[in-house]
């Protein structure tokens, strides 16, 4: 099925992006595990830009602006849906225990003063601040009327689907792998919440947040709390159905499931020191949830590396408040092209540009191949910038070099390190299983390497079951993680039982390829050129294909031409030539015949001269693209002249 806009998760976000651009005109699609599985529903449903004291600038701003939209928004939803959302500018009243600083907009209330506002709070509070602005939302019901609405309008709600990958090639999204098939759309947004990472590698975590409800009894005629009470680290947060959410734990524990009793005891304790009378209120519900976490605690909005993929995710605390605007601003900028100068602050780049992935470009930044030209006089003048070619896009990390090189094999350290640099590779494969273990030549190899500069390829060389290669890609994802590359999800698959040909077992490559891409691994098999598994592999979510052109090590060359040239007329995904290349005119024969990258080890390590052969095969890997692109000339028969014979001077 195709549609025009896709959207990759079924969360309050997903849903309110959905709303507005069907509203504008779009055939939406939203796809969703379960939609009622979604961190919305764990929520408190507080709209506290204040009480949260948000201290970056844009962030509040944004905070701001989406909740002044908020009346109106659910007003719309409620038509729409109708059903209730229970927006209710309640304020909130934030008692402290000692003098500090706040945010305006507040007013401070003196402890006889609070009293008059809110009865019953504890012995401790000495005054609070005000907050009039905030308010709340009740996001249970939020959820079902966006649901609701987004029904009502048209927007097709696929539930029950597990999305595998998200399908790239030349910056350009062409499909999502799912388990009920490939969906494709015109334009994909990315809006996971805290299961991003498992598609894309962005820096999003799941932060874990511990609630609990009670209810105000019967015996309590009135509600006895009319504003949220925010505590340090506790929140109150009443409904006007007598229901009152307490929360909520902030841990950093990935997606461990449960309630615990220590996280539920900080929660009572806390919550019975700021309003003691709910200390005999009923417990009526426990429950956790997952908030979707960046580095900066910002979200990630905006334009991604494929041009028809749009990022709407890692709103953490502030989901339930950011989604109208969060909408209006995803919809203006892919319906009207419209970008909102708030969005810079929260673009994806920021992460990459910091750290490690400093080599991942904006998607309007092409890469030039620039060739050293030689001017009439024999010297060499600046490089002419010949060809513009698109980056290679792998995982959604872009990269510039289509070079990946090792580091096995070397004669010492220094060789290797001068050899990487001069083969201007951006990616290097590290067998992980000899560097944990300090196999020799591997001792303090992984150290040695600048990881900020480079991409950290962890193999599982070494691996002769599936199961073998899944452990080591485990631990590759912690070393790449411990040397830096937080967001490092990428794994050289290698599953080799046969010790004398290393020849990949097929059957073993693809099934721990199905798992690691579950686990949301970035994968990049190495195959033997066998077009099916090729296309096997791609189907399950697979990065890249890496055939191998002959036996590993044995620098033969292509040895398996037409079927490499098979996989490359059929993948959707990058083809890397991988294996048996011994010399630069290998290397640019590869890429001459359209291969998307080449990876080189022991050609250039074993040569006489590494750092020599290894700028070598820079030059032919761009060689051969630039040949690839430029298209050859037919093969012909017989001669034919390079210069006309008609027109020469003859003698008559
Ligand atoms: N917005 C409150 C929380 O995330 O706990």
């Amino acid at each position: 099925m195709t549609s025009d806009i896709l959207i990759i998760g079924g969360g309050i976000i997903g849903l309110a992006i959905a709303i507005e651009l069907k509203k504008r005109g779009a055939n939406v699609t939203a796809i969703s595990h379960d939609f009622h599985a979604a961190s919305a529903h764990k929520a408190a449903g507080m709209l506290a830009p204040s009480a949260e004291k948000i201290a970056n600038q844009a962030m509040n701003e944004l905070c701001r602006r989406s909740l002044h939209l908020y009346p109106d928004w659910t007003h719309k939803l409620e038509e729409l849906s109708g059903l209730d959302t229970n927006y209710w500018g309640c304020g909130i009243l934030a008692p402290v225990y000692e003098v500090g600083d706040t945010t305006p907009p507040a007013y401070w209330l003196d402890r006889q003063t609070i009293d008059y506002y809110q009865q019953g709070l504890g012995e401790e509070v000495i005054g609070g601040w005000w907050y009039p602005e905030d308010a709340q939302v009740d996001n249970r019901a939020l959820a079902q009327a966006l649901l609701t609405a987004a029904q009502n309008l048209g927007v097709e709600l696929k539930e029950g689907i597990k999305v595998q990958s998200i399908g790239q090639k030349q910056q350009q999204v062409f499909g999502v792998q799912t388990n009920a098939g490939t969906i494709s759309a015109d334009h994909y947004i990315l809006a996971a919440g805290a299961w991003t990472n498992e598609l894309f590698p962005l820096p999003v975590r799941p932060r874990k947040g511990q609630m609990l409800s009670v209810r105000v009894p019967e015996f309590v005629p009135e509600i006895p709390l009319a504003r949220i009470l925010y505590g340090e680290e506790i929140y109150i947060v009443p409904r006007r159905d007598r229901r009152i959410i307490i929360g909520a734990t902030n841990e950093d524990v990935g997606f461990t499931p449960h309630n615990t009793p220590a996280g539920i005891q900080t929660l009572l304790q806390q919550a019975i020191r700021l309003y003691p009378p709910i200390q005999n209120y009923p417990i009526e519900e426990l429950w956790w949830g997952f908030r979707p976490a960046t580095p900066d605690e910002l979200p990630i909005l905006g334009t991604s590396p494929c041009q028809n993929l749009t990022f709407a995710t890692g709103h953490y605390r502030n989901g339930i408040l950011l989604a109208p605007l969060t909408a209006a601003l995803i919809a203006d900028l892919i319906w009207e092209q419209k970008s909102d100068y708030l969005l810079t602050n929260f673009h994806y780049s920021r992460f990459h540009h910091q750290s490690s992935t400093s080599m991942l470009t904006h998607p309007t930044i092409k890469t030039t191949i620039d060739v050293a030209t030689t001017n009439h006089n024999g010297r060499d003048v600046p490089a002419e910038r010949l060809y513009e070619d698109k980056p290679l896009i792998i995982g959604g990390k872009t990269f510039q070099s289509r070079l990946m090189t090792g580091t096995g094999k070397y004669r010492n350290v220094e060789e290797m390190l001068s050899s990487v640099t001069a083969s201007g590779c951006q990616i290097v494969t590290v067998a992980v299983r000899r560097v944990q273990t300090n196999a020799p030549g591997h001792e303090g190899l992984a150290e040695a390497l600048d990881w900020t500069k480079i991409w950290m390829l962890p193999n599982t060389a070494g691996c002769q079951t599936a199961e073998d290669a899944v452990r080591v890609a485990r631990l590759g994802r912690e070393m790449a993680k411990l040397l830096g590359q937080e967001d490092n999800n990428f794994v050289k698959l290698e599953v080799i039982p046969d010790l004398k040909y290393l020849l990949p077992d097929p059957i073993g490559t693809l099934q721990a390829a199905e798992q690691l891409v579950k686990e949301g691994f970035a994968v990049l098999p190495y195959i033997n050129a066998d077009p099916m598994l090729a296309l096997r592999l791609e189907e399950v979510g697979c990065a890249t294909v890496m055939p191998l052109a002959s036996p590993i090590g044995s620098g033969q060359g292509l040895k398996t031409t037409a079927n490499i040239q098979i996989i490359i007329e059929n993948a959707k995904v990058p083809v890397v030539v991988d294996a048996g290349i011994g010399s630069p005119s290998e290397a640019a024969q590869a890429m001459e015949l359209g291969a998307d990258a080449l990876l080189i080890n022991s050609a250039i390590a074993l040569s006489k001269n590494p750092p020599a052969m290894a700028q070598a095969m820079k030059l032919a890997t761009v060689a051969g693209r630039l040949a690839y692109l430029a298209g050859r000339m037919p093969v012909k028969d017989y001669a034919s002249a390079s210069s006309p014979l008609t027109g020469t001077i003859t003698n008559n």
